[in-house]
């Protein structure tokens, strides 16, 4: 996926991936991870996602990374911030009650930036990537996250051949083969969301089903 893709996407608004709500599985699933309040939690690709705010009030300082200054800018504003912004080599970094956002590209990101990360909320990551670029993602992500962070991943999983993405489907079998040798692996819970997802049935659907993983590195 090229990132422009991306950044016409967020100046067209199409932005159908953005919750206004808190995402139910980071309520309902952030306790299987329980990183001590105070730690650091990484947000890849993290669009404008009110999921940050949620995981600032659990005390955890937040750092994302998001192509899209529109997206960025937006989630400042949205949320009533002013944010600081400072410029290094690849990034513009914005920052504002211990929540900092990183603008530029995922895999520009260095290893010397997440030092001090615990965690990971990965949610509409991978399935914003075409299959030859997953790969490419999970081996940079484990390559420049601590040993033993613990991943907390929300994904799609349907039928690829009835609808063309992003976003795409991510299989169960896909999510393990991406992670084996590097973590463990455990999927916490399936959900079948097509009932409450019209747009994909719309779109020719007949299953359509969210994953949640804790993937602990190694
Ligand atoms: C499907 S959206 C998910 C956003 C967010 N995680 C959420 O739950 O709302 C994928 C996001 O990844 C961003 N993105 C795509 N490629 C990127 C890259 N190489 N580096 C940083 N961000 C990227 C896009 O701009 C988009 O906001």
């Amino acid at each position: 996926m090229e990132k422009n893709f991306w950044l016409e996407r967020w100046e067209r608004e199409e932005i159908g991936f953005h919750q206004n709500e808190i995402n139910p599985y980071l309520l309902q699933y952030w306790q299987a991870l329980s990183p001590a309040p105070g730690t650091q939690v990484f947000v890849p690709l993290c669009g404008k996602s009110r999921d940050m705010m949620w995981l600032r009030k659990q005390g955890h300082p937040v750092l994302g990374v998001e192509i899209s200054a529109t997206a960025v800018q937006a989630f400042f504003n949205e949320n009533g911030y002013t944010p600081h912004h400072t410029s290094s080599e690849n990034f513009e970094h914005y920052a504002a009650d211990n929540i900092r956002i990183m603008c530029g590209d995922f895999f520009e990101l260095t290893q010397e930036k997440l030092t001090e990360v615990k965690a990971v909320y990965d949610r509409a990551s991978l399935i914003a990537l075409p299959p030859e670029m997953r790969e490419r993602y999970v081996s940079h992500l484990v390559s420049i996250l601590p040993p033993a962070t613990q991943i907390l991943l929300v994904s799609f999983d349907y039928p690829q051949s009835e609808m063309s993405g992003p976003p795409f489907a991510v299989s169960t079998e896909e999510v393990e083969s991406l992670y084996r040798g590097r973590a463990n692996i455990r999927r916490l819970a399936q959900h079948d969301v097509l009932a409450q997802n019209p747009r994909f049935k719309d779109r020719g659907l007949s299953r359509l089903q969210e994953n949640i993983f804790l993937i602990t590195l190694n």
